[in-house]
């Protein structure tokens, strides 16, 4: 049972997303930089209520993947649509005021500020101000009552990240896109992130995840995706890339050509 789905996502009130769920999809998706292709023409949807992990070994492209889906670099080749509508003349900020929304690898939150302090910020976000949450009940919806006038900087990462997503959440994503949540987050804080995104997804958010800590994703993923050098070389159930010879090639074949043991 979702914590915060119901309230700070504006279900309450209208049953729905604030314009709706949404669909995010790319067909023929390239990005080259200089010689390197990053992205070699990458079909993919985003569904609103599911969860689809994205994951491949290291410079396969899914960070670059999240970078062109939401504006910060131009696809070389191929179409990004969010419910259907071409975003190749929408900017980043405007596909962000349509409810299309990232986190970063690594936590990019204002390290002196009090967690009240950031949440603040949070609730002055375009999409924020038409709603009708404050300080106290995004952060009751969030377990972060207690941390209030503490500095971000003294919590631990894994708080840091939940405090993230409360700030995104404050915006009411229809489509949101983690760009490795876990990373340097402990087992208990990797549990609590995971309830929260699954929040997310319950409340019929479109939830892209990208992450190296495979166990934890597939517990929440619906559907997977591989990358493998710019090519999406999988889609499936979490169970069938658990078995996929197509997937344990990419991560052998990656492993062995850094010379390391599986
Ligand atoms: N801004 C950039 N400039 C040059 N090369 C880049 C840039 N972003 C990504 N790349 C290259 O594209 C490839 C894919 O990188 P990336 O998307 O970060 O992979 P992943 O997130 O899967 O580890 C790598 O070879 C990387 O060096
Ligand atoms: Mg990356």
């Amino acid at each position: 049972m979702g914590r915060f789905g119901a309230g700070v996502l504006g279900r309450r009130d209208t049953g729905v997303l604030p314009d709706g769920p949404a669909v995010l999809a790319c067909t023929g998706l390239s990005r080259s930089f200089g010689g390197v292709h990053a992205l070699r023409g990458v079909d993919l949807e985003l569904d609103p209520g599911r969860t689809l992990a994205i994951i491949g070994p290291n410079g396969a492209g899914k960070s670059s993947l999240i970078n062109v889906l939401t504006g910060l670099y131009a696809p070389s080749s191929g179409t990004v649509t969010l419910d259907g509508t071409d975003l190749r003349r929408t900017s980043m900020a405007d596909r962000t005021r349509a409810g299309l929304m990232r986190t970063f690898q690594g936590n990019r939150i204002f390290g002196t500020l009090t967690v009240g302090a950031c949440l603040a910020i949070g609730l002055e976000a375009p999409r924020a101000r038409a709603g009708r949450h404050d300080v106290g009940s995004l952060a009751a919806d969030f377990g972060l009552e207690a941390l209030l006038d503490r500095p971000v900087k003294d919590l631990p990462y894994g708080i840091q990240k939940i405090l993230n997503l409360a700030m995104v959440a404050a915006s009411r994503p229809r489509v949101l896109l983690l760009d490795e949540p876990f990373a340097g987050v402990h087992a208990d804080g990797v549990e609590r992130l995971s309830a929260v995104i699954d929040d997310f997804r319950t409340a019929g958010v479109a939830v892209g995840v990208v992450e190296h800590n495979i166990a934890a994703l597939m517990r929440i993923a619906d559907d997977v995706v591989v990358l493998d050098s710019g090519r999406l070389i999988f889609r499936g159930t979490p169970t069938e890339a658990e078995v996929s010879p197509v997937v344990r090639e990419a991560y052998l074949g990656a492993s062995a050509a850094r010379g390391g043991a599986a």
